[in-house]
């Protein structure tokens, strides 16, 4: 079964083919940061421009890598929200047109839900259930998952995504966007504690929701009080700002892999690739029991190819959608506790 992913949800134009869930004979991902760079953020409108522009060669790149044809897909797998509705029908309405024209099954995936399966690319992936740490630039959430794409949320982020305290953060500190690999590099060399930032919601009560947005009041205050900084103290407030972040997400996962009694931890999603985050869920991992699974970083952000994964098991499960599928931007995962 050889599945073609598509995915424009944000500012990446996406284009994967994956065999059998799998085998990933192609994997292309065309990054907008340049055009968002000047406004510090993603600009919706240049965006799904951007997506116009891109979809169509990102496709044929794919196809050429694979060295298949449309005659050799069997099934079209395509982002349907959350994200912006703008970005998101650029490549719904590219996977519908395919899909209309050769009499193809379409396959709506939950960007999440994609996110939760690019670790079923790699060897030795998390067995169900397990626990998933999903943290992008539009969401923080620890979930319990059951199977594929059958998922409860355990608790988000009342506020900023960790991926936006990263961003925010780096943008306070003229550092471009996205910020988070560039604040991630310039850590290496800075001190975790040369300042104490707050670890907001780490209290018990807070159960396993997430807040960042006082994290970025603290570096805005830090900024004016002692300005920009630069060289080492530029690394130092890198350093303590991701230690925060990092601190924060660690705690939570582990008391929630205890408190849910599941021995298998991924991580995914764009923050996924900080390396501060990998290494610290490793060792937590090694102390508590717990085995820890997670992407390497071209998978963690925005692909097609954890799309296509989605997609495969949805299809084997006979979630197939309609010609009138619609882009969603808002698409809440089911949550614990809600009716
Ligand atoms: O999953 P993703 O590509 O897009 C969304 O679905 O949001 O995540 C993008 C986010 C951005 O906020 C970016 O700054 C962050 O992931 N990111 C990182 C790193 N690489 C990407 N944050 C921290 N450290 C990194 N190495
Ligand atoms: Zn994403």
């Amino acid at each position: 079964m050889r599945v073609l992913g598509l995915e424009s949800s944000c500012d990446e134009t996406a284009a994967a083919i994956v065999d059998d869930g799998r085998l990933v004979r192609a994997d292309v991902v065309a990054s907008q940061h340049e055009v968002h760079a000047a406004y510090g953020g993603v600009v919706p409108e240049l965006a799904s421009r951007a997506h116009v522009v891109n979809v169509v060669p990102v496709l044929r790149t794919a196809l050429a890598r694979a060295d298949v044809s449309l005659d050799d897909v069997d099934a079209i797998a395509v982002t349907r929200g959350p994200g912006l509705v703008g970005a998101l029908l650029v490549a719904l309405q590219a996977a519908k047109a395919i899909a209309w024209a050769r009499g193809l099954p379409l396959i709506g995936v939950h960007h999440l839900v994609g996110h939760l399966s690019a670790i079923y690319l790699e060897d030795d992936p998390p067995p169900m259930p397990h626990l998933a740490l999903i943290v992008s630039g539009g969401h923080t959430s620890l979930v319990r998952v059951d199977d594929h794409g059958v998922v409860l949320e355990l608790g988000a982020t009342r506020d900023d995504a960790a991926g936006e305290a990263f961003d925010k953060g780096a943008k306070l500190l003229g550092l471009g966007y996205p910020g988070g690999r560039v604040v991630d590099e310039l850590a290496r060399d800075g001190d975790p504690r040369a300042i104490a930032f707050p670890r907001p919601m780490v209290a018990r009560d807070t159960r396993d929701d997430f807040s960042f947005s006082g994290l970025k009041t603290a570096l805005l205050h830090h900024v004016r009080a002692h300005g920009v900084p630069e060289g080492a103290a530029l690394a130092d407030v890198c350093a303590s700002y991701q230690a925060a972040i990092v601190e924060v997400l660690v705690r939570k996962t582990r008391r929630a892999a205890r408190r849910e009694a599941l021995g298998h931890v991924q991580v995914c999603g764009g923050v996924a690739a900080n390396s501060a985050l990998r290494a610290a869920l490793r060792a937590a991992g090694d102390e508590d029991g717990f085995r820890v699974h997670i992407p390497p970083p071209a998978r963690c952000t925005d692909n097609a190819a954890m799309i296509a994964a989605a997609g495969y098991q949805l299809l084997r499960r006979g979630a197939v959608d309609t010609i009138d599928l619609e882009a969603t931007a808002s698409l809440p995962l089911p949550r614990r506790g809600a009716a």
